[in-house]
């Protein structure tokens, strides 16, 4: 049985919201790679890996639609548009996003568009980062001495929003927070504000499962300055909670993605 088999047909006029997974090609699902092999355009965000866009069908169209790596930014509304005009021209697009495209992916957005323009499309959900993150680090999300219930949190909200960092500490749930490098002293202290200690276990995740992986590790009250010290930066992972201390009972016997991100 081939991987075609498995996978519906990738109608022309149609869009395919596909998440691709952290980085390491491993990590698509058997959608994912059939949408890539099928699609006419595909419109893909910046923190998709080149690896992943290398299996393109060949003749496919690659259009980046980004907010990051130094390229102009790409405004919502045209991004839709764009996936609107390509679906009526009778293409069959592949809209790309790295991790899982409903998890702080604007996903919800695109679909909400693509429905109320009457265009037919598929969601295909990836591996998020923040999950991804953990689980090659040996760190649980969840287990039953610790935690019952995690929380997915970003540290970059829409303009005139926040969070409350101190009602989630009070929780008392895990944090696995989500684009939080660059404002991550401000959200640690509102964290220590919220009651939880300077030597909850700790650890930040850079580029999980790509060839730039890296790992700093520290109680919460000290990971601000060692994220300063390493120059760590977007995109990141940073996890918060007993489970991140999981991870030094398992490391000598856990099969990195990269060798090098056990430092
Ligand atoms: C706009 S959000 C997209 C999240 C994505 N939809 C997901 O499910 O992973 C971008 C943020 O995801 C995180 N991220 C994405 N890829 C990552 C990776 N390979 N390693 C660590 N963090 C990553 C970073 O926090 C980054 O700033």
């Amino acid at each position: 049985m081939s991987t075609n088999d498995l996978t519906p047909v990738f109608d022309p006029g149609t869009v395919w919201l596909v998440g691709a997974g952290p980085g390491d090609p491993g990590l698509l699902t058997l959608h994912a790679f059939n949408a890539l092999r099928q699609a006419d355009v595909i419109v893909h965000d910046a923190l998709v890996d080149p690896r992943i866009l290398a299996f393109a069908r060949e003749g496919a169209v690659l259009e980046y639609a980004g907010k990051r790596g130094g390229r102009t930014s790409v405004a919502q509304d045209s991004i839709t548009s764009r996936l609107i005009a390509l679906a009526e021209e009778g293409k069959r697009v592949l809209r790309l996003k790295g991790g899982d495209p409903f998890i702080f992916g604007r996903g919800g957005e695109e679909a909400l568009a693509l429905a109320q323009a009457g265009i037919a499309f598929r969601i295909v959900p990836g591996v998020s980062s923040g999950l991804a993150s953990l689980a090659i680090h040996g760190i649980p999300a969840t287990t039953r001495d610790t935690n019952h219930a995690v929380i997915l949190a970003t540290g970059h909200c829409a303009e005139g929003q926040a969070t409350d960092w101190a009602a989630l500490a009070r929780t008392g749930a895990p944090l696995i927070l989500y684009m939080a490098v660059t404002n991550l002293a401000s959200i640690v202290g509102e964290l220590l504000d919220g009651g939880l200690s300077r030597q909850t276990p700790a650890l930040i995740v850079h580029a999980a499962t790509t060839e730039a992986e890296a790992v700093a590790e520290a109680p919460l009250g000290d990971l601000p300055r060692l994220a300063l010290e390493r120059a760590i930066q977007s995109p990141a992972i940073v996890v918060v909670g007993a489970i991140a201390g999981f991870r030094s009972g398992v490391l000598d016997h856990l099969l990195l993605f990269r060798a090098e991100a056990a430092a």
